[in-house]
């Protein structure tokens, strides 16, 4: 129930303007958020980098409503690739079509995302591509295709395992050689297109991390579900994969005992880190996954 509150909570357009402007709003977000700024998601990347972990930089924002705000955002991305180059950090960057006006503008979308993409490519980077609800998810991966085609490894998928359909969409990535990010998903989506109890989520996540790490392509493994690492791990050491060959992904702010763990084990490790002023709908699902969250992050504000 928590969870489609949460859900229905980030669509609030009314509410999205008031939390984003206000104060204790910003600070709210600062669990999971790490600053308003390019130089606040720099100096987090750092930190990040210091601790033995890579990181995919995001600048919150999605759904903007002109190409105005798209280009703003893709300038951000630029300015953002181009001081992870020259601070030589350990970070790529992960961003949504929708705040790069794929609603608004298709053509003009494409063209702004195929500019970072060679961008990133001539700084020996890389663009990652979040998936967004269901509604997108086949224009989303035809343009990750179109843009690999262009610029071969420069750009990646992410796959959702609640999505029926994601076990043809890893098989075709895959054999076109896709870098992947595997997670379970965050939209809420019905019943014909997903599943929807969490065993079969589950189960769905094994399978395809299963094919990802057999398949030779470097993946991203995205939980935070103790039993989805530990799969992972079982299944990679069962196998003969080198820990080289993939990596975890978590958020910036969530379970970072088990971050540095994994690090300290041995494994690779990529902290997601958003910044920016448009926090609320990625905070939003952020508490739809664990609405306990809620209540640790007002028990913080009001102790600060
Ligand atoms: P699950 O939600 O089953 O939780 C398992 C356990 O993890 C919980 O019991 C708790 O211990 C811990 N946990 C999970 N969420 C937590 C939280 N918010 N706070 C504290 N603890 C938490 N989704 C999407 O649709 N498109 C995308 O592009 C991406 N991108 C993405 C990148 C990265 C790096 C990550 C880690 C995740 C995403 N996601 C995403 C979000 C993803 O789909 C999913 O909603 C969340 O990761 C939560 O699912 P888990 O696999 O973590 O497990």
């Amino acid at each position: 129930m928590f969870r489609t509150i949460f859900i229905a909570l980030s669509e609030s357009t009314m509410l999205r303007a008031v939390a984003e402007r206000s104060r204790i709003g910003r600070r709210l977000s600062s669990r999971f958020v790490a600053g308003m700024t390019v130089q606040d998601a720099l100096a987090a990347t750092a930190r990040t980098n210091a601790a033995g972990m890579t990181v995919s930089v995001d600048n919150l924002g999605e759904n903007v409503t002109n190409v105005e705000e798209a280009s703003h955002s893709a300038a951000l991305y630029r300015e953002m690739l181009d001081e992870i180059a020259k601070r030589k950090l350990q970070a790529n960057v992960s961003l949504k079509l929708t705040h790069m006006g794929l609603d608004v503008e298709e053509a003009v979308s494409r063209r702004i995302v195929a500019g970072l993409v060679s961008h990133a490519g001539e700084l020996d980077n890389f663009v990652r591509v979040d998936m967004e609800g269901s509604s997108h998810t086949q224009k989303t991966l035809d343009i990750v295709r179109e843009l690999h085609g262009r610029h071969p490894g420069r750009v990646g998928a992410v796959i959702q395992s609640y999505l029926i359909r994601s076990e043809d969409d890893v098989r075709r990535l895959c054999a076109e050689g896709i870098r992947i990010r595997l997670c379970k998903g965050a939209y809420k989506e019905p019943a014909g297109i997903a599943f929807q109890a969490k065993e079969d989520v589950d189960a769905s996540f094994v399978r395809l991390m299963k094919i990802m790490l057999r398949s030779g392509v470097y993946h991203g493994i995205a939980t935070h579900d103790p039993a989805m690492i530990e799969a992972t791990k079982a299944f990679a050491r069962a196998e003969n994969i080198s820990p080289d060959s993939f990596e975890f992904q978590m958020l910036y702010g969530i379970r970072r005992d088990m971050q540095e763990g994994l690090v300290k084990d041995g494994w690779r490790m990529r902290v997601y880190i958003p910044f920016g002023t448009e926090w609320y709908p990625y905070l939003m699902r952020r508490l739809a996954e664990r609405p306990a969250n809620a209540i640790f992050i007002l028990k913080n504000v009001f102790r600060r």
